[in-house]
């Protein structure tokens, strides 16, 4: 069955970790067929998994282990029908797509302290999917 994942976490990470972590992780998904995408914003991750639903929780069993980040909270995990970031096996958004603007849209308060850690599963689910398709368009 296809399943996703959605979770937050607090960074720990240097400058030179985030391309360590996105080459790591487009190995080992691609062998496992998990695709997604991962974003950071003011500190906090914020990062989508999806395909088989027991590779992505054994994809997501190994990250919660990791010392580069902490504080690992699940927003969302459910089946899906079909895949959004078929073509990635871990997609890096950065802000340039508008995501900061996203975020503000779709966090009920403006201004919150933790705009990721206010996104309820729905919001994150819609985030994803609008960067998804923004991502296309590169
Ligand atoms: C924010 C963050 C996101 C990560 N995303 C993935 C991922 O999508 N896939 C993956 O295999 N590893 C990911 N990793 C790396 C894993 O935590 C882990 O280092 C990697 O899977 C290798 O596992 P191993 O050290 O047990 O061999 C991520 C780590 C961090 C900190």
């Amino acid at each position: 069955m296809l399943g996703r994942l959605i979770y937050t976490s607090t960074s720990l990470c240097q400058s030179d970790d985030i391309p360590q972590i996105l080459e790591r992780s487009r190995t080992l998904n691609a062998q496992s067929e998990v695709t997604g995408a991962l974003f950071l914003h003011e500190g906090k991750f914020l990062q989508y998994l999806e395909g088989d639903e027991a590779a992505v929780g054994t994809v997501y069993g190994r990250i919660v282990k990791d010392p580069r980040h902490k504080d690992c909270r699940q927003i969302d995990c459910r089946l899906i029908s079909v895949r959004i970031f078929n073509d990635w096996s871990m997609t890096w958004l950065p802000h340039t797509f508008g995501a900061g603007l996203l975020i503000d849209a779709l966090v009920p308060h403006k201004r919150h302290a933790d705009a990721l850690s206010a996104l309820d599963a729905t919001s994150a689910g819609a985030f994803f999917y609008a960067l998804s398709k923004l991502s296309q368009r590169l």
